[in-house]
């Protein structure tokens, strides 16, 4: 029954990786036209929810520190959000367990507030189509409505457009966040130069060879911007790119993590831990691509 104490319902919020993110236009409200093939791993943050009287948010976790859990928090726009399109009151008591480096081109942010959407709808039994629910995704932020979809998807327009990518061949990563949150509104600001044609994939890659090719002919456009901003991103690519086993090491997003593309699974976690031995302070995980 809704509001029965004994309710909790979880979510996940998985880290979230534009294996290329190219920047096409810019529309003349300052919002630039993305393309991008975004994957999601298995690692993430948690979302849980309780029946309560009240609207509370507690955020726990690693990186829980000097994160806000007042009305800026996404995770509690969200709730305010579901809550108002569906005429009934934000009643619940929700915990983020925040597992992700905060501001690091991972989406931490918009997979809790994606995840938010899914666990609350849940919890407060609602029947919304999955239009309604992208709907208000977009008002969350770009990125929020990919999140909400949850599997690899290409993206266009400002990140609202979500086209199904094709089945993707088995795949590690390891992240690499070379301990620096960055601005993605700056990162934005600051980049230059051309804009990129659209790509998406014709047809699926066969296999893993094929697939880190088609990546290794695509880019991050951000990549330049945030190195500028945040030099420490050149040391995390260099790391990447010494590592045995790699076929590719690009950006996250507009940064600061970045990743590196393994077929196979011991290569990867060698490489975390290799990276990890060299960079004590550094954020590193391995991570499989979640299909
Ligand atoms: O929508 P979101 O809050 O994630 O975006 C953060 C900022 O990144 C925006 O305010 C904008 O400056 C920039 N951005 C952009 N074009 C996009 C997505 C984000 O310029 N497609």
């Amino acid at each position: 029954m809704p509001g029965s104490p004994s309710n909790t319902v979880t979510a996940f919020a998985p880290a979230k990786i534009n294996l290329y993110l190219q920047i096409t236009g810019r529309r003349d409200d300052g919002y630039h036209r993305l393309d991008s093939l975004i994957v999601f791993a298995d690692i993430g943050d948690q979302i849980s929810a309780t029946s309560s009287d009240q609207l509370k948010l507690t955020i726990e976790g690693p990186f829980a520190k000097g994160l806000s859990s007042g009305d800026n928090n996404l995770v509690i726009r969200a709730a305010n959000i579901l809550a108002e399109f569906a005429g009934i009151e934000p009643r619940a008591n929700i915990t983020l367990t925040k597992n992700l480096p905060v501001a690091s081109g991972i989406g931490g942010g918009s997979a809790d507030a994606a995840a938010t959407l899914h666990a609350l709808t849940e919890l407060w039994q609602l029947t919304l189509s999955k239009q309604d629910l992208l709907a208000l995704a977009q008002k969350l932020g770009a990125d929020v409505p990919v999140c909400v979809h949850g599997k690899p998807s290409f993206i266009s327009g400002i990140g609202e457009i979500i086209t199904p990518a094709p089945d993707l061949p088995e795949a590690w990563l390891i992240l690499v966040n070379p301990g620096i949150a960055i601005s993605t509104p700056e990162v934005f600001a600051g980049r230059n130069g051309d804009f990129s044609k659209v790509s998406p994939f014709a047809t699926p890659p066969p296999a893993y060879t094929e697939f880190a090719a088609l990546l290794n002919e695509r880019r991050n456009d951000l990549t330049v911007s945030a190195i500028a901003i945040a030099p420490e991103i050149q040391e995390a690519l260099s790391a990447l790119d010494t590592s045995p086993g790699q076929n590719l090491c690009r950006m996250c997003g507009s940064g600061a993590t970045c990743f590196g593309l393994f077929e196979d699974e011991i290569m990867a976690q060698k490489a975390a831990d290799d990276i990890q031995t060299a960079h004590p302070t550094w954020w590193i995980r391995a991570a499989r691509l979640r299909s």
